[in-house]
């Protein structure tokens, strides 16, 4: 490839059009699994997939969408790799690029992911950095789309750490075209910059019941994210009241749904009974990070 590729290494990488066009096609190929129709444009594709953080379903998500659309993954742990050892980014993401057709990686800074794709001849997708999850995102508001239609206008809530997931939330506000109330505890705010230039399409309050009420679509994240570990007890007591129970939950209007990107912590940021209770679409969501992943890549792909 003799262009520079196109990443997506936030939300905002790339057009609104293209994301909405994206989850789009995430619907399409899920029926087209469904229906048995077998659809193959990695054919002989590699994905690279960098790790420096666990992972479940982003991992099995990957991994089985390249399976599913012929191509091979390669889950490259950075403790068995010579990035783990000190190979300079620079070099490893020439290396990996020359011989894959597209790399994910999963790290704490974001720098790390856009040093990588600044020498990536591919397509370098961000796995979740320490401040962005955007492939989450996709899945979340190809499962809004699938349950309740476009999400232009409407409104959803964030309740808990100003983190990664937050500030993918911001994003998608921004591209996808919805206000966001958000609640988090003193000291535990989104990046100003961020919320900055979402506009006033962000709201940020410190009670949950006021960033809740009239929202159609309520969201939470873990407390403590990886990498977080050693504040977990200061954050305990610091996010008590930002627990979403069937009580808040009934300040958002009546057909509201409940996304958590999971893993959940039961009766920590939700109890139990909201996370398996009838307004939560968590299984889905999980299971959207495949469909929304393979229509990802093959958008990124097919421009290469
Ligand atoms: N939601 C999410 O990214 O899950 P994993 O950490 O299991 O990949
Ligand atoms: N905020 C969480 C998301 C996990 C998918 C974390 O970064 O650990």
């Amino acid at each position: 490839m003799t262009s520079t590729p196109q990443h997506f290494l936030t939300l905002l990488d790339l057009e609104p059009e293209v994301c909405q066009q994206i989850i789009r096609r995430a619907i399409e190929l899920k029926k087209m699994h469904r229906d048995g129709i077998t659809h193959t444009p990695m054919l002989h594709k590699s994905l690279a997939m960098i790790f420096e953080k666990s992972s479940t379903r982003t991992r099995v998500s990957f991994e089985s969408g390249m399976t599913r659309m012929g191509g091979h993954a390669l889950f490259l742990s950075t403790n068995d790799t010579q990035l783990g050892r000190g190979e300079p980014i620079s070099d490893s993401a020439r290396v990996i690029s020359s011989m894959c057709d597209i790399v994910m990686i999963r790290t704490f800074a974001q720098k790390t992911v856009e040093e990588f794709a600044e020498y990536s001849s591919v397509p370098v997708i961000n796995a979740l950095t320490d401040v962005y999850h955007p492939c989450q995102l996709l899945a979340d508001m190809q499962t809004w789309l699938e349950y309740r239609g476009d999400m232009q206008g409407k409104t959803a809530s964030w309740v808990g750490d100003g983190n990664n997931m937050c500030h993918s939330y911001i994003n998608a506000a921004i591209q996808f075209d919805f206000n966001l109330n958000i609640a988090c505890p003193e000291g535990y705010d989104p990046n100003p910059d961020i919320v900055a230039h979402a506009g006033d399409r962000i709201k940020v309050y410190r009670s949950p019941a006021q960033a809740i009420s009239k929202s159609d679509l309520v969201v939470t994240d873990v407390w403590t994210s990886m990498g977080q570990e050693e504040e977990q007890q200061a954050r305990l007591k610091a996010f008590k009241g930002y627990c979403i129970n069937d009580e808040l939950m009934s300040q958002a209007n009546e057909d509201a749904l409940f996304m958590h990107c999971l893993p959940a912590h039961r009766d920590e940021e939700v109890t139990a009974s909201v996370l398996e209770g009838p307004k939560s679409v968590v299984w889905d969501e999980a299971e959207n990070r495949l469909h929304a992943q393979n229509a990802l890549m093959e958008y990124l792909v097919s421009l290469a």
